[in-house]
């Protein structure tokens, strides 16, 4: 009877605990970002449905992709560097590179990965046909960054969190979208293999329940972004729209002019959340403007070589297919402290205690690396630059 009576007062728990109203951020309280394939900002930007989009939202004119192919930039989102890798085939990162969803994990964020025409949850194979039937080339593993951490694919309930639209469809349907999202549409719908218009006419499709009055009971933050430019010979200046129901009423509509890059979501989230740092390109990366301002953070600025970067050229570094463009692991920069006024994850500093760590590249200066005249400098760790 006892134990009845435990057990019962343990589901009523949890039915609170899934039916409570989500509301942690400081800013927002749910983060959804939308991967769209390869176009130039200047061609986007005035593009119908775009234009149509950005009524509803901030455009940030001054966004930047880190290098070319496509997969570097979607691991730099979630992983604070990309290091070196200058290709789109598969790779693997080692169980000690944490990412973002341990930051978030540590304090109870939800997360998930919805890829369209992923077979299988959890699939970590290098492509599959999917709903057009084009032969490997609906879903791919180049633009899925959470299959190549080891970290996420040796956990079964982590790898069980990277899942299909359909299961995306399902939880939005059930209100239970969580916290932290990361989206790739398939090869089609993302413009990889069609055109810039047809991306776009899906994006806004696909967008408009998501932008409905009712569609989130809390403030939600969509961030709808390019991983990279078209034209390799141009600065890799992307399109990035922040929408949802978290943008201030009286910020639709509008530009933000700050400099951006992918890192700036993991600063963005590691401020709302109060989350701690990878200890990576995370730290000192700008937070969007209108976060930044609501919660008084001020730490903002220009990267000090931002005119100089050419961020089409990849750095050397450990997954670089060049042999003698290959360096071994970064350690992390144990001494930075990220904008949310936190170090680096204790884990992350844990399982580093017994190492010495001589060199570091992470420098919590905000600027931005290339393979060119900008290439990370590898030095003592230090604080934060003042
Ligand atoms: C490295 O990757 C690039 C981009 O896919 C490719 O063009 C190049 O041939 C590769 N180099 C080697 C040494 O595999
Ligand atoms: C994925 O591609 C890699 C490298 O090209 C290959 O070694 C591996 O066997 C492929 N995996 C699957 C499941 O096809
Ligand atoms: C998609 O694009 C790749 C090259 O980027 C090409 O090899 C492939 O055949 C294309 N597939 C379809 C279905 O258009």
């Amino acid at each position: 009877m006892k134990r009845f009576f435990v057990n019962l007062l343990a589901w009523l728990w949890v039915g609170v605990a899934l039916s409570a109203p989500v509301r942690r951020g400081k800013a927002f309280d749910r983060f959804i970002t939308i991967w769209l394939e390869n176009q130039d900002f200047a061609k986007v930007v005035v593009d119908n449905r775009i234009v149509d989009l950005k009524r509803h939202g901030i455009l940030l004119t001054r966004y930047f992709a880190h290098t070319h192919p496509s997969q570097p930039n979607y691991l730099a989102a979630i992983a604070g560097d990309y290091f070196g890798l200058n290709h789109d085939d598969w790779v693997r990162l080692p169980e000690d590179v944490a990412t973002i969803v341990d930051l978030l994990e540590e304090k109870g964020v939800t997360w998930a990965g919805y890829f369209e025409d992923i077979p299988s949850p959890g699939y970590m194979g290098n492509a599959s046909d999917g709903s057009t039937g084009t032969d490997g080339w609906d879903y791919v593993r180049k633009h899925n960054p959470f299959v190549s951490f080891d970290s996420i694919t040796n956990d079964g309930e982590r790898l069980l969190k990277i899942d299909s639209f359909d299961a995306f469809q399902r939880a939005f349907a059930a209100k239970k979208v969580p916290e932290y999202v990361f989206m790739s549409p398939n090869m089609m719908n993302d413009g990889h293999n069609t055109t810039l218009d047809y991306a776009t006419k899906w994006s806004h499709k696909f967008l408009q329940p998501l932008l409905a009055a009712k569609a989130f009971d809390e403030r939600t933050l969509i961030a709808l972004t390019y991983d990279e430019s078209e034209t390799y010979e141009e600065p890799n200046h992307i399109v990035t729209l922040l929408l949802g129901n978290a943008i201030p009423p009286a910020l639709k509509g509008t530009e933000d002019d700050t400099f951006y890059t992918h890192y700036s979501m993991l600063s963005t989230l590691e401020l709302n959340w109060r989350l701690h740092t990878l200890g990576r390109y995370d730290v000192g990366a700008n937070v969007f403007k209108f976060v930044a301002d609501q919660l008084r953070y001020t730490a903002n600025k220009e990267p000090e070589n931002a005119a100089t970067v050419d961020n089409s050229v990849p750095y050397p570094g450990l997954l670089n297919n060049d042999t003698s463009a290959r360096l071994p692991l970064p350690f992390p920069n144990t001494k930075l402290v990220g904008a949310s006024g936190l170090g680096i994850l204790p884990s992350i500093e844990k399982a580093l205690s017994r190492t010495k760590i001589t060199k570091t590249p992470y420098d919590g200066s905000g600027k931005v690396f290339d393979g060119d005249k900008n290439p990370p400098v590898y030095k003592p760790p230090a604080g934060n630059p003042s």
